[in-house]
């Protein structure tokens, strides 16, 4: 017999009846553009496409440690465009809050660091922040300010790296730890993402097979989509986050959690 296709109401009406409790999620810039924070690869719009007055060997170089090493200001002039004082979380950051608060976010990984998730409710310890921790007070100075910031140390002197995960580098020991968790997952959410650096690229392969993946982003993306049990929904996220909220039935609840 033909198994019966995967929808996103199917996938509603499992989460209804208590049999998804555990959704894995992994984020990208997308999930914030409606914050005002343009993502990196969407052309035109995107900071890469923005990057090329600086006529950087890549528009990458501007995250790679051994480029920063040497020009630290490209990186502090573009940290504080995108870190605007005052952002608030967009639909799709409260649609992740509300399913902490319903217990059955069981992690989410975030290439993101603009701290958008935490703000709009989402415990910390489910997060694990793939590229950074939030800026410290100093770095949050410096990124206000946009001036690159110096070590204080007269022997030292050299430029002060945020604690970002630059290219070049490994991500938090941590990580390795927290995809352990991966194969506990029932669901897999990623949204916002263009899938295109490693090692969250590989996140939804590591999912089970046969265990359902939700897309939700503007493009298709990695190899989302490819498998039975996978359902996509394309477009911008906070439209897609509310087709998924009206399925649930819990679209009133997103918005009030929303205008908190
Ligand atoms: P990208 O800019 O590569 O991808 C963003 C994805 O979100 C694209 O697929 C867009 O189509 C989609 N998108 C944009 N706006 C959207 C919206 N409103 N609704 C739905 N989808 C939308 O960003 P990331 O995948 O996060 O790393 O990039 C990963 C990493 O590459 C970043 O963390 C950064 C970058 O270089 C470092 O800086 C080290």
């Amino acid at each position: 017999s033909i198994p019966p296709t995967t929808t996103i109401q199917s996938i509603a009406e499992r989460i209804k009846t208590g049999q998804i409790t555990r959704i894995i999620v992994l984020t990208g810039a997308g999930i914030s553009t409606s914050a005002g924070i343009p993502d990196f690869r969407t052309p035109k719009t995107g900071l890469y496409d923005r990057l090329a007055p600086l006529n950087l060997p890549t528009p990458e170089s501007i995250f790679h440690i051994s480029y920063f090493s040497h020009s630290p200001e490209p990186f502090y002039a573009i940290a504080q465009a995108r870190h605007p004082s005052t952002l608030k979380p967009t639909l799709s950051h409260a649609f992740l809050a509300l399913l902490a608060k319903k217990n059955i976010l069981h992690f989410l990984f975030t290439q993101n660091i603009d701290g958008l998730e935490e703000d709009a409710g989402v415990p910390a310890e489910k997060i694990l922040w793939t590229h950074a921790s939030y800026p410290d007070d100093l770095m949050r100075k410096a990124i206000k300010t946009g001036d690159v910031p110096y070590c204080l140390e007269p022997k030292c002197s050299g430029a002060i790296k945020p604690e970002v995960v630059f290219f070049g580098e490994s991500l938090p020991e941590e990580f390795d730890e927290k995809v352990k968790l991966i194969p506990e997952a029932d669901l897999m959410l990623v949204m916002g993402t263009s899938l295109r650096v490693a090692p969250c690229s590989g996140i939804p392969r590591m999912m089970e097979p046969g265990v359902p993946r939700v897309l939700i982003n503007m493009e298709r993306c990695g190899d989302m989509g490819s498998r039975d049990g996978d359902v996509s929904i394309l477009g911008d996220c906070d439209v897609g986050v509310r087709e998924f909220a009206e399925a649930l039935g819990w679209r009133g609840e997103l918005e009030a959690l929303w205008e908190e």
